[in-house]
């Protein structure tokens, strides 16, 4: 068994000792999980950024003081020995209940060096030195990291938890001076080369996995939507860790701008260590995302809040529906009492949405109250108000990153709220109220929820292929991933 292994073997097995810590749950709305495809994704993509990293590296510079039979000593010095290849074979992520392994194997490296050798004696004359410089090819190098997963203050703690670097075997190709006569020299070397590459390559490797930790401690715990709200992304409990997917769980509600949240029922995904938080029925995704009701809720409560309170329709493409002559027909005591009259229509919510989103589609039912306001000179006459409660079907589709959404009316029920201009019909006013909303209201909504939201992805990933299945619990989205480095997708929602 290689050293390796070993390690790992000793790493699995003190890990079982430690008894699970009794954990209190935190609410959460949203949930990732990345399958075993997604892990491999971003495993390549760590492999590809370490190496760029790695090469070039210089390695210290290594003396040594040859002893030969009958000459006396020799002191030869390697240097500006580099590292400027790296290429690794295999590798394979391991995600398991402590932690994530990463282990590379058939790792070739090629490193370039001078050497030089210096050797006087009282029995000869002259010094004599040469130099020259040297190919050492490294093969069948392995390389283990094994990263403690943990959710500190909000944001994920990656712990270094084992990195190791292992070097089977080096070959050395001279070249310059009289190479053929020093080859036996710096094959007394090997052992020296072979472990400053492999501490110089471990301590690389640290330093990256530093500056990896370092730079998902700071990921932001907001994501903005837009002026008026942000997604809280604040990461709760602990990581779901399976052998063949990692979770986490995420806050996930709408906050505004500036204010304080309200809570939003019970946590429903109270982590158990055994089931995964996120469901899709494709494996071979590799990511699933589970959005809670709750989320939604939050942000309909908001944006009903900051947006839709009240809202005064003041223009119109049909023009005629603002002057009481238009509703000369269909109200006829509003006409006779303000003949030729400007009006405003002034829509408020009367609750925030409710939206039930079930197998097959997401419903929307909508209340509001509409109240015609008749304007006489200065004065705002508020004239009559109808209720109404509208119904619709909602699609829901992925645009970029977002997760959007269209309604489609499909009902609308209507009753009269009170009236200072007599018994409204509805029966008459039904069809007008159809078009006022289908043409004025709609496209408004639509617009906004047409953009939708940003799903909590890190910078630089893009869903690609992404699924979307509603259940009565919320909406799964399961979707493969690219990453292009020269994205920066804080840019976007701003
Ligand atoms: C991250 O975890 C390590 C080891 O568990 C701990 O020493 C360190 O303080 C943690 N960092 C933060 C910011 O909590
Ligand atoms: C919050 O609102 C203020 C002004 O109303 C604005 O300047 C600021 O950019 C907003 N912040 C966010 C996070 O949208
Ligand atoms: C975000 O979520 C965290 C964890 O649930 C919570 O502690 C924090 O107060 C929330 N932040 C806001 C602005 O609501
Ligand atoms: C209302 O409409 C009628 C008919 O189109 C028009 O004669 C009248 O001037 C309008 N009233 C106002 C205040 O614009
Ligand atoms: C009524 O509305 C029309 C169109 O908006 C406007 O041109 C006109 O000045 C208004 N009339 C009064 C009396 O406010
Ligand atoms: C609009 O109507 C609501 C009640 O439905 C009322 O509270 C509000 O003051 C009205 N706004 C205007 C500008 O008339």
């Amino acid at each position: 068994m290689s050293p390796l292994i070993i390690q790992l073997i000793i790493i699995i097995i003190s890990s079982l000792l430690i008894p699970p810590q009794p954990t209190t749950a935190d609410q959460s709305f949203i949930s990732i999980l990345i399958t075993q495809n997604g892990l491999d994704f971003v495993k390549n993509l760590l492999i590809t950024k370490a190496v760029s990293a790695f090469t070039p590296t210089q390695l210290t510079n290594i003396g040594k003081v040859i002893r030969i039979p009958v000459i006396g000593n020799v002191n030869v010095v390697l240097s500006d020995i580099i590292i400027y290849r790296v290429n690794v074979g295999l590798s394979q992520v391991m995600p398991s209940v402590h932690g994530v392994t990463i282990g590379g194997s058939d790792i070739t490296c090629d490193l370039s060096m001078k050497w030089h050798y210096y050797y006087a004696s009282p029995f000869v004359p002259v010094s004599i030195s040469d130099t020259g410089t040297a190919f050492v090819k490294v093969e069948g190098m392995e390389m283990g990291v094994t990263l403690g997963l943990d959710i500190r203050g909000g944001s994920l703690n990656l712990s270094n938890l084992e990195c190791n670097c292992h070097i089977d075997d080096i070959s050395i190709d001279l070249d310059g001076g009289k190479s053929w006569f020093y080859q036996g020299f710096l094959d007394a070397f090997k052992d020296a080369i072979m472990s400053t590459a492999a501490k110089t390559i471990t301590e690389r490797l640290n330093a990256e996995i530093s500056k990896l930790a370092s730079v998902l401690q700071s990921f932001p715990k907001l994501i903005l939507v837009d002026n008026l709200a942000a997604i809280n992304v604040t990461l709760v409990n602990s990581p779901f860790l399976s052998d063949r997917s990692l979770g986490f769980e995420i806050n996930g509600l709408f906050v505004a701008n500036k204010t304080n949240t309200h809570a939003y029922g019970n946590s429903v995904n109270v982590l158990d260590g055994l089931q995964p938080p996120v469901h899709c029925s494709s494996p071979s995704k590799m990511i699933g995302m589970t959005l809670d009701v709750a989320v939604f809720k939050s942000a309909f409560a908001l944006y009903y809040n900051a947006m839709f309170k009240h809202w005064i329709v003041d223009k119109l493409p049909e023009r005629s529906l603002l002057n009481t002559t238009g509703w000369r027909f269909i109200i006829p005591q509003l006409y006779k009492k303000y003949p030729n009259d400007n009006m405003t229509l002034n829509l408020s919510l009367t609750d925030p949405p409710v939206v039930q989103i079930t197998q097959q589609k997401v419903d929307a039912t909508v209340y509001a109250d509409l109240v015609l306001d008749v304007l006489e000179g200065v004065d705002t006459i508020p004239v009559a108000c109808i209720s109404l409660v509208i119904s619709g079907t909602g699609s829901v589709q992925i645009t970029g990153n977002n997760l959007a959404a269209h309604l489609k009316m499909d009902d609308l029920t209507m009753s009269s709220k009170w009236s200072k201009i007599g018994t409204l019909h509805m029966f008459l006013i039904q069809p007008v109220m159809w078009t006022l909303i289908e043409t004025v209201f709609l496209p408004y909504v639509n617009a906004r929820i047409g953009t939708g939201f940003p799903l909590p992805l890190t910078n630089g990933f893009m869903l690609q292929n992404a699924e979307i299945i509603t259940s009565s619990s919320g909406i799964t989205v399961c979707s493969d991933v690219t990453y292009d480095d020269s994205f920066d997708g804080t840019q976007i929602y701003t």
